[in-house]
């Protein structure tokens, strides 16, 4: 049965259960892990309203749960198994409800046969390959036609006419491309994902300007590795820029290999794109770098932050860094240490390296233990905790454009929101400014944010 005609029946067994309910069928979507995974969310979310499905974020009335999982790191797919034995009692008060699990994890076959074997109350299974195909496989479970697993070997073409359903009505993620082909050596990313394919430009650029009419203030571009989208992301960026309205654009993530200096001159000379770079160096050791086939050293990196703070001295970087990779010595950690002081980030998102089955690196002699990974990475930790004190007063005294997010964490009154370098900032203001921008004097720095007031 073609996709199409599936979305069809769906539609049809929907309207026959809202007839005899009294409203539509309820689908809980649960999305872990990236942004990536978090827009593939609003787009299953999208699919699913436009076949009759009404959402709901409580799973006790759902009909349908679906949990679109992440297989980054181990403690991210024991969530996921944590989650489905919660769900087991449900099934079995509601033997009716359809239980399905997507994402990076499904698209694992040794996680797929965990959920087959373990997992009897889990209905379908479909790895992010797979997408398009939802219709198809929802419906299969629906009309009695068992548990379905779907392990497709070659990823779906990229549907440029999806539906999507937005968490946020101010901030929008859009995808400019899926998949990767860097195969660093501990990540599980390029298994589940497939090859890069990049959308078309006109397409990316409709979209945006769409979000724009329609009042979104914020609009994240993602992407692996954005530096490496086919039609040339410094080119796709101006061409975004010259959209008409209030808003500004993020993106992430960007190689440190690709990142080059026509990338950095389109940051800086544009009207909308935030001054700041997500540039994730992993390691501050050449050898752990090219253990981790990441395909830059510490100076070609450092020649990169040098470049982007020569052409703007308060430019903003953020990193992810692993801590722990096989092999890595205490004296290498500590390079890393060394490299967060010299670059100066607003913030780092650091893990414990987590062996990731079918990578290279699982096959690497492994002989830190997870005691020691744990005091490496509050030691580094604490590092940026003082490197970024100091390096966030550079914004006390002046004004910051800040796009009001939500409350705030510093108490009753308090909003929070980000500035244009990415930088938190909280301040007292009342609920409506959520989704607009306000321009917001610094007064204090703190470790992990900024306090200030509305000017
Ligand atoms: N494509 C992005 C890049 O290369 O910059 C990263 C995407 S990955 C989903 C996000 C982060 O997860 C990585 O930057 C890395 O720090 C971390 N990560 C990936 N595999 C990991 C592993 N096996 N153990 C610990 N952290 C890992
Ligand atoms: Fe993983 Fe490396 Fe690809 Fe990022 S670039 S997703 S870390 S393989
Ligand atoms: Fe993202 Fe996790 Fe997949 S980080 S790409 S959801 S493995």
């Amino acid at each position: 049965m073609s996709v199409s005609e599936a979305g069809k029946r769906l539609l049809d067994l929907n309207s026959v259960f809202a007839k005899e309910h009294g409203h539509a069928p309820l689908a809980y979507v649960h999305s872990y892990g990236c942004q990536q995974n978090v827009s593939d969310g609003e787009r299953i979310m999208g699919r699913l309203t436009a076949v009759g499905y009404d959402i709901t974020d409580d799973t006790e009335n759902a009909d349908l749960i679906i949990l679109n999982t992440c297989a980054v790191r181990e403690n991210a797919e024991d969530r996921v198994y944590g989650r489905l034995g919660d769900l087991k009692k449900l099934k079995q008060r509601r033997p009716e409800l359809v239980i399905g699990v997507c994402g990076c994890m499904a698209q694992l076959s040794h996680a797929a046969e965990k959920i087959r074997e373990s997992y009897k109350h889990v209905d379908l299974v479909f790895g992010t390959f797979a997408y398009n195909e939802l219709y198809r496989l929802l419906y299969q479970v629906r009309s009695g036609g068992g548990r379905v697993f779907e392990q497709s070997e070659r990823p779906n073409d990229i549907d440029e006419e999806f539906v999507q359903l937005r968490g946020s009505s101010f901030q929008a993620f859009v995808p400019i491309m899926y998949g990767c082909n860097n195969f660093c050596t501990y990540c599980i990313v390029p298994y589940v994902r497939g090859r890069e394919r990049s959308r078309a430009p006109d397409s990316v650029v409709k979209e945006v300007a769409e979000l724009v009419r329609n009042g979104y203030k914020e609009i994240t571009l993602l992407g692996q590795n954005v530096n490496s989208y086919s039609y040339g992301f410094s080119e796709l960026l101006r061409r975004i820029d010259r959209i008409e309205g209030d808003f500004r654009v993020r993106f992430m993530s960007s190689h440190p290999k690709d990142a080059s200096r026509e990338l950095i001159d389109t940051i800086i000379d544009s009207r909308k794109i935030c001054k700041h770079l997500h540039l994730p160096v992993q390691a501050g050791s050449d050898r752990i770098l090219k253990a981790m086939n990441r395909g830059y050293t510490v100076d070609k990196y450092l020649e990169t932050v040098d470049y982007a703070r020569s052409r703007d001295p308060e430019f903003s970087l953020t990193t992810d860094l692993i801590v722990g990779f096989p092999g890595e010595t205490y004296e290498e950690f500590c390079m890393t240490k060394e490299l967060i002081r010299r670059v100066r980030y607003d913030n780092i998102y650091s893990f414990v390296y987590s062996r990731r089955s079918g990578t290279v690196a699982a096959r690497m002699k492994d002989d830190i233990s997870d005691k020691q990974k744990g005091l490496w990475l509050r030691e580094l930790l604490l590092e940026q905790r003082e490197t970024s004190s100091e390096w966030l007063k550079r914004f006390v005294g002046k004004v910051s454009r800040v796009l009001v997010e939500g409350e705030g964490r510093s108490g009753e009154g308090w909003l929070t929101g980000k500035n244009d370098q990415a930088v938190i900032v909280e301040f007292e203001g009342d609920k409506p400014l959520v989704g607009s921008f306000v321009d917001v004097m610094i007064t204090t720095a703190m470790n992990w944010a900024l306090k200030g007031r509305i000017v």
